[in-house]
Order: C-alpha cells, then sequence, then structure tokens
C-alpha cells in the first residue's frame, strides 16, 4: 500500500448489518453482532496503514425510531464490544472518542462508554470516533446553540467547525458507505463539503481489508479541486 495516497482522516458509515443477517437467515442482532467485529478489524487496518483519524456511523438520532429491543440489543453490544476492545486501543496508543446525543442513552449504557473514553483519553495515536446518537443537522443545531449561549449575535464558518462534536479534527478525506445505499443519512453534513466518497456494495460485517484496499485505491486515483 505505501505507493498510495492515503487518506488522513477516513469515515465509514456501516451499513447492511440488518440484510447481512437476513441473507443468513439470523436475527438483525446478529447482524450488528458482526458488525462490532467488522468494526474492531478495520480499526485495526486503519491502525496499520497509518491512517490517523477514523471516524464511524453507529447509530443515528434516527436510529432512536427502531424497535426498543433492536436498539437495546445494539447498546448492548457496543458498550460491550467497546469494553472488550479497550486493551488492544490502549495497546495501540488509540484514542477513542464519543460523538453525538448522549442525554438520550440509559446510564447504564452512556457511563461504561464514556469511562472508556475518559482512559483512553491521553493516549496519542490514531483517533477513532465512534458517531453514537449521531446526526448531522443535530451537531450543527448544538454548536450554533452553544454560539447563542455565549451571547453571539453574528458568527462565522470557523465558529461553528469549532464547536462541533468533530472540533480540532480534520475534516474526513474519504467518506465510505457499504451495503449499496447512495445516500448521507445525516453523516457529518458541514465536515463533508470536500469529501470524497465511496460506496460498496457489500454489507458492512462483510467489508474487511480486501475492500477497505479497494476504497484506498480508488481514493488514492481521485483528483481534488476544491472549487479551483
Ligand atoms: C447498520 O445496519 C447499523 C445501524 C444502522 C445501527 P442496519 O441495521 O441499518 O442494517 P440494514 O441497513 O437494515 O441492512
Ligand atoms: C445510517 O444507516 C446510520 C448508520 C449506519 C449508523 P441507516 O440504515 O440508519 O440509514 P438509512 O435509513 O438506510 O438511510
Ligand atoms: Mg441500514
Amino acid at each position: 500500500m505505501a505507493e498510495l495516497k492515503l487518506p488522513r482522516h477516513v469515515a465509514m458509515i456501516m451499513d447492511g448489518n440488518g440484510r447481512w443477517a437476513k441473507k443468513r437467515f439470523l436475527p438483525r442482532t446478529a447482524g450488528h453482532k458482526a458488525g462490532v467485529d467488522a468494526f474492531v478489524e478495520m480499526t485495526d487496518a486503519c491502525n496499520e496503514l497509518g491512517i490517523e483519524y477514523l471516524t464511524v456511523y453507529a447509530f443515528s438520532t434516527e436510529n432512536w425510531n427502531r424497535s426498543q429491543e433492536e436498539v437495546s440489543a445494539l447498546m448492548e453490544l457496543m458498550v460491550k464490544g467497546i469494553a472488550k476492545y479497550e486493551p488492544e486501543m490502549q495497546k495501540r496508543n488509540i484514542k477513542l472518542k464519543i460523538l453525538g446525543d448522549l442525554s438520550r442513552f440509559e446510564d447504564k449504557y452512556r457511563d461504561p462508554i464514556l469511562d472508556v473514553q475518559q482512559r483512553l483519553s491521553k493516549n496519542t495515536g490514531m483517533v477513532v470516533s465512534i458517531c453514537l446518537s449521531y446526526g448531522g443537522r443535530q451537531e450543527i443545531v448544538y454548536a450554533v446553540n452553544k454560539l447563542l449561549k455565549e451571547g453571539r449575535s453574528e458568527i462565522t464558518a470557523d465558529d461553528i467547525g469549532e464547536n462541533l462534536y468533530s472540533a480540532g479534527m480534520p475534516d474526513p478525506d474519504l467518506i465510505i458507505r457499504t451495503s449499496g445505499e447512495y445516500r448521507t443519512s445525516n453523516f457529518l453534513l458541514w465536515q463533508s463539503a470536500y469529501s470524497e466518497y465511496y460506496f460498496a456494495d457489500v454489507f458492512w460485517p462483510d467489508f474487511n481489508r480486501e475492500e477497505l484496499n479497494k476504497a484506498l485505491e480508488a481514493y488514492s486515483k481521485r483528483e481534488r479541486r476544491y472549487g479551483r
């Protein structure tokens, strides 16, 4: 991969867990479980490649509209997955960030996740951001409200960028969506102004190193012009 022009920041819309499970006559939760494994695998892979920032879309503000059973199962799997992966992240010097409106989470899910974030906060290696209860529109409204509370009556684009959950991070260079859907579903609306998109047909649990390499190769061939 050394000859490739690598993105600094890769973001992933991890979609297709349910369909992956359905194809195997398994419950949707089995797909989410396999999805957590794929997330761990992708984090390891990006880390080994030297990618500086990985941001994944794990649960959207709209995903709260799913059945209570699916939402709880997803929460359980994410909490367990993050806890299980913590030692490895620590070893790899990975810094974990949770982006989203965590106020909607039950304490029993929020607290353990925030504890892991805290314990990994001093790490200086790759920054892994997990978007939970995240919506791009909600994030922009959050930033504007923060500025209003400071008493601002006029703001700039920089002000918004500096008050998003992602403040301090570079914008994503490459955004990958799996499962053959061609939409953003409210992901990083502000930050994706000049991101390159890559759509993979495979469902998220099947997104592996080989698929990632294909995405990186495609990115490497893109010419980014930024309007010039
Ligand atoms: C992605 O898989 C995981 C979440 C959105 C939480 P889906 O659950 O959306 O799976 P599909 O798209 O229904 O196959
Ligand atoms: C986007 O997937 C959100 C995540 C992957 C977490 P969805 O499955 O929720 O998106 P839509 O409903 O297909 O647009
Ligand atoms: Mg989906």
